[in-house]
């Protein structure tokens, strides 16, 4: 199970401190065992469930927004770090765990297509990720980055990396989610 962890999560080396880098990886482990999709579909489904025939899959998708807070995080900490310190490595395990909740919210419908499951309308993957990362040691610092990262953030005071993860999700799903609806010259 962790060689395909680490088959899907190559940004898991990313990550300078040893004990996080476990933490992390047996987060996702867990969530795998417990979850009714397999590595496989998550390199097949799309990614959210609100935008109808989606072409990027969940992998792309986190692998992606993985990518744009790593290299947020880094243009932040060089120009503005005398002031803003940033967490690298918060910014990076709180990205890749981010979703990892779904795997708790989604089924497989008889279609074969992703759906939300009972528990998953009851429970949406911050809270599931954070049950999750908690049992696996995984610092308050990063499951407030999972805590916060959609819509129920905006409730509470994000911290610097919490903000960068979540501009990084959603910069990576609102050109999906609302395209533009008016003609402009490239
Ligand atoms: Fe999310």
């Amino acid at each position: 199970m962790r060689e395909t962890i680490r088959q899907l999560w190559p940004e898991i080396d990313w990550i300078d401190d040893f004990q996080l880098r476990e933490q992390v990886t047996e987060t996702w482990v867990r969530a795998l065992e417990r979850s009714p999709l397999t590595a496989e579909d998550l390199n097949r489904i799309p990614f959210t469930l609100l935008v109808p025939d989606c072409p990027i899959t969940f992998m792309e998708h986190k692998r992606c927004v993985v990518h744009i807070a790593h290299d947020s995080a880094q243009a932040m900490q060089e120009f503005m770090g005398r002031a803003l310190p940033v967490n690298i490595d918060t910014v990076i395990a709180g990205a890749i765990l981010a979703d990892v909740g779904k795997l708790l919210e989604y089924e497989l419908g008889p279609d074969g297509k992703s759906r939300q499951s009972e528990r998953g309308e009851a429970l949406r993957h911050p809270f599931t990720g954070v049950a999750l990362a908690l049992e696996c040691g995984v610092p308050d610092a990063v499951c407030h980055v999972i805590a916060t990262h959609a819509l129920e953030g905006d409730l509470v005071k994000r911290t610097t990396e919490a903000f960068i993860v979540h501009h990084a999700d959603f910069m990576a799903f609102l050109p999906f989610k609302n395209p533009r609806n008016i003609k402009l010259k490239p």
